[in-house]
């Protein structure tokens, strides 16, 4: 069997259009997805819509549609993510498909068969937008704590969740899976929060409709995040007894900072409760706000990444958002931060390499790679050894710290600049073999940077790869020390791999 991993997005609410934030948990899913393919790993990268619940009957009833066809439309716009994005997703899962009822009613059965669900009254608020319950306790100038929206007073006859059993057994598990929630700062806050107490969970509603039935009790629905948290069982079949699952499960789930509870604390806890194993790590990623604001449909500052995606470019808009701030931490996106590193890391830092690189191998080897002439120097092989920097990525992708794995990768690049500005190999006319040499050392860097460039950007690694005439296409390639191409490979003639953004004076103004 090989290596297997499976890595998710949270399924998102298709109440409203897809914007940054749907946008970003979703690449860097790809991103670990893309890297770990490369790297031999079979690889299931999941991701999807949550289409019940509340507030998706309320936007339904809204747009004068029953909740059915709302979803059915509005789905379909999280679906295009994938081509606009580039991702390379295995599956789109909803919430409303019959994979997914069966899977969120065996689950509800087997939790209700191992003693740990009950019936009861709730009495508290409820806040629609977050689907999120509260004490008044936890409410923020009478609001949520989260999201700052009304509540609304909940009182019913509900299902519950013996969430308060699993305390003790959750610390435990977080403290013998320190790795278990990621980043730490994430961590402490999530063992605080269970260190204080879990009440037990309504895990079922009755005022409204639209949700999964309850099985036995057809009074009563699903609470939305009960059904949704299971769509990551039902991509892989654990309800019909699929080889998938003893093959890919546990998960990495890649969440918002804002829904850590429900998959660091509940997620686990009703796992345990039906004998799952928890998922292999939760990792929290921060927001990203607009020219500093948090980002509202009110304040019409909403960022569209198809119109970011149409102005500056595919991967472009993709390395920008894994660069301009740790995985984990919260970010400010503008537009002159994305030109300025589009024009001076892209353009500049390997767009010029590739570009006075290859422009001399196709103008004075006829478009051959030329030849290693003897001996490598002490210099070359220094510089050799440098750019070999697999084993430090995986470690930066197993950590999801994506940026780090891009400064990585830059600093072969910086490696490269400052190698051919010493060797000067335009000095070599008289020794072509020499000019060769230097030319085909930096080829060799030219081939590292275009493959653990792939998951980031994989349109423009496809053109590195091609220019330097790659031949292979998984991190195996890598695996021969020095001398990955091959001497007298023909290359195409060089083209720019990114265009820099011109920016008029009024604009910058
Ligand atoms: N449906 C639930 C998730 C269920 S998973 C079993 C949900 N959906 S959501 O559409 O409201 O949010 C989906 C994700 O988008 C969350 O992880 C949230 O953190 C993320 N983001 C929403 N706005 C964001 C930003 N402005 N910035 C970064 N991520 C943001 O919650």
């Amino acid at each position: 069997m090989s290596k297997t991993a499976y890595i998710t997005t949270p399924i998102y609410y298709p109440s409203g259009a897809p914007h940054l934030g749907s946008a970003y948990t979703s690449l860097a899913a790809d991103v670990y997805a893309r890297f770990k393919r490369l790297d031999g790993y079979n690889v299931k990268f999941l991701t999807g819509t949550d289409e019940h619940g509340l507030k998706l009957q309320r936007a339904a009833e809204n747009a004068n549609k029953t909740p059915q066809e709302f979803v059915d439309e509005m789905s379909a716009q999280f679906r295009e993510l994938t081509p606009m994005m580039n991702l390379s997703n295995d599956d789109f899962i909803r919430t409303t498909e019959e994979r997914h009822l069966k899977t969120a009613t065996k689950f509800w059965q087997v939790l209700e068969e191992k003693g740990f669900i009950y019936k009861d009254t709730y009495s508290g608020w409820y806040s629609v937008p977050d689907e999120t319950y509260y004490t008044e306790s936890e409410l923020v100038d009478g609001c949520s704590p989260d999201s700052g929206h009304p509540v609304e007073w909940v009182e019913e006859e509900s299902y519950y969740f013996k969430l308060s059993a699993f305390g003790e057994k959750l610390l435990a598990y977080y403290d013998a899976h320190p790795e278990f929630i990621q980043p730490k700062s994430r961590f402490n806050e999530v063992y605080a929060f269970v260190k204080d107490g879990l009440r037990d969970l309504s895990i079922s509603r009755s005022t409204f409709t639209w949700g999964v039935p309850v099985p036995g009790d057809d009074a009563h629905i699903m609470y939305v995040w009960i059904d949704a948290l299971t769509n990551y069982l039902s991509a892989i079949g654990w309800a019909e007894g699929s080889d998938d699952f003893e093959a890919y499960w546990p998960a990495i789930h890649l969440v918002g900072k804002d829904i850590l509870k429900f998959h660091a604390v509940y997620w686990p806890a009703m796992l345990m409760a039906a004998d799952i194993e928890p998922p292999k790590c939760i990792f929290a990623h921060g927001w990203w706000t607009v020219d500093g604001d948090k980002m509202s449909k009110s304040k019409g500052n909403v960022v569209q990444p198809a119109e970011l995606v149409e102005e500056y470019g595919r991967d472009q808009l993709r390395y920008f958002l894994m660069k301009e701030v740790p995985f984990g931490n919260d970010g400010d996106f503008s537009k002159e931060r994305l030109i300025q590193r589009i024009n001076t890391e892209l353009a500049n830092d390997v767009g010029n390499l590739f570009q006075r690189v290859l422009s001399m191998v196709y103008k004075n080897f006829d478009g051959n790679l030329p030849a290693f002439n003897g001996e490598c120097s002490i210099k070359d092989k220094e510089f050799l050894h440098k750019i070999n920097t697999l084993n430090e990525l995986r470690e930066h992708i197993d950590n999801l710290a994506f940026h780090h794995a891009l400064n990585t990768i830059w600093e072969v690049i910086g490696e490269a600049n400052r190698y051919m500005d010493a060797m000067e190999p335009w000095k070599q006319k008289e020794d072509k073999a020499q000019m060769g040499h230097i030319l085909r050392v930096l080829c060799e860097a030219l081939a590292y940077i275009s493959i653990e460039l792939e998951p980031f950007m994989p349109e423009a690694a496809k053109k590195m790869q091609e220019a330097v005439a790659l031949p292979f296409s998984t991190f195996a390639g890598l695996e021969t020390p020095a001398e990955v191409l091959v001497t007298g490979t023909s290359i195409p003639r060089p083209q720019g791999i990114f265009p820099r953004v011109e920016v008029n004076e009024t604009e910058a103004a």
